[in-house]
């Protein structure tokens, strides 16, 4: 049995990503079809819930009452043990959490690797003693940060003049992508939109790592004595440091591309924290950036129509403060509209 959670990684991470990309595609398709004005956070929750539940748990596993009780669930959490003790959701998130349970125990077999074997993604002395929390752990760590991460990533993209979305696509052209097929997302071959994803991360997420010292140590002026507990909040230390990022509160896009000419940046997106850090970092990272650009490629660049604000000068919200989530999502959505381009090219409409 394993002893810690271990990353998804290796071909397990591709053929996971794999799925989820083509049911991404598929479920945006169907939600799209002969319609035009969206919730943005509706959307995006429609389109990647629905892809990363099935890529995980097998094909059929979603359904809008997985949706409905997966919100339940997750605005009961008052804590990041995900509901290890029920008593501290309410009524409905508790009943939620049951009909959950019971939706993650019916394994299909094609379930991913990690799910068929989760002694893999969790340490189960941490999530027991429910074998099946592990699962709905699961659940809730790749569905609660990615889809505000997506939002915060695409609301940021539409507040920025054209000429940023058109960097982006002219880079997901060059790196094989056209309207109806998907483009290399590799870091290498999309230093833009590995950049956007990082900055909205950056700006938006308030991840917390808790951690106790193994030993007595220092650190900056903090005297810590062994085993005592020790809350790092990045958000304010780096994220948000002028000293570290300059301008902190704007969003820049290419803040994370490398500059020729330039030295390289003291602190890169590799030093960003918004997936915690250390003995224990998030074991989702490298499927979560994977999705995100996935969904930002797909929702900005990849579709047949051009996506917009409904009202051009709807300002962007403001973030939940009162969350588990490490990337809050919005206090309300923003309306956008898809507008048809030619189906052959990135052209706008004339
Ligand atoms: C943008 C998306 C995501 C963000 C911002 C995020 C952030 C985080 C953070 C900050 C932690 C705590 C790490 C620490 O203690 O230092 C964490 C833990 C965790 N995440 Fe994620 N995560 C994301 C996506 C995912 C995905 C896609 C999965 C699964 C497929 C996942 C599964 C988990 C699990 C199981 C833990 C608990 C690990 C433990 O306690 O040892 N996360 N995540």
């Amino acid at each position: 049995m394993q002893t810690g959670v271990q990353a998804l990684a290796g071909p397990q991470l591709q053929m996971l990503f794999g799925r989820f990309q083509s049911l991404l595609a598929k479920n945006l398709q169907a939600i799209a079809a002969g319609k035009t004005q969206f919730d943005l956070l509706d959307l995006i929750e429609k389109v990647m819930f629905a892809a990363s539940v099935d890529s995980l748990f097998g094909e059929g596993t979603y359904s809008p009452q997985v949706l409905a009780d997966f919100h339940a669930f997750s605005n009961s959490m008052s804590t990041r043990s995900a509901g290890s003790d029920p008593s501290l959701g309410n009524a409905k998130g508790v009943e939620a959490r049951e009909r959950l349970l019971k939706v993650v125990a019916n394994k299909r077999p094609d379930a991913a690797e990690a799910i068929k074997s989760l002694s893999t993604l969790v340490n189960d002395s941490k999530y027991a003693p429910e074998a099946h929390l592990a699962a709905l752990m699961a659940m809730w760590g790749a569905n609660v940060n990615t889809v505000p991460s997506a939002f915060w990533t695409i609301i940021q993209l539409l507040h920025q003049p054209a000429q940023v979305r058109d960097q982006l696509k002219q880079e997901h052209v060059a790196a094989g992508g056209h309207p109806t097929t998907r483009a290399d997302l590799s870091e290498e071959a999309r230093p833009l939109l590995h950049s956007v994803v990082s900055e909205a991360l950056r700006l938006h997420s308030r991840p917390n790592s808790y951690r106790v010292a193994r030993s007595d140590c220092t650190v900056g002026e903090y005297a810590i004595e062994e085993g005592q507990w020790v809350w790092i909040y990045p958000r304010a230390s780096l994220h948000h440091d002028p000293a570290a990022f300059p301008d902190p509160l704007q969003f820049q896009p290419s803040r994370f591309v490398a500059k020729e000419g330039h030295p390289p940046m003291e602190f890169d997106s590799a030093s960003l924290r918004a997936f915690g850090g250390g003995t224990g970092p998030c074991p989702g990272k490298g499927f979560a950036l994977l999705a995100l650009k996935a969904t930002v490629d797909l929702l900005i660049n990849q579709s047949t129509a051009q996506l917009g604000l409904a009202d051009p000068n709807a300002p962007i919200p403001e973030a939940v403060t009162e969350t588990v989530a490490s990337t809050p999502p919005p206090v309300h959505s923003v309306d956008v509209t898809f507008t048809k381009t030619c189906s052959s090219c990135h052209r706008r409409p004339a």
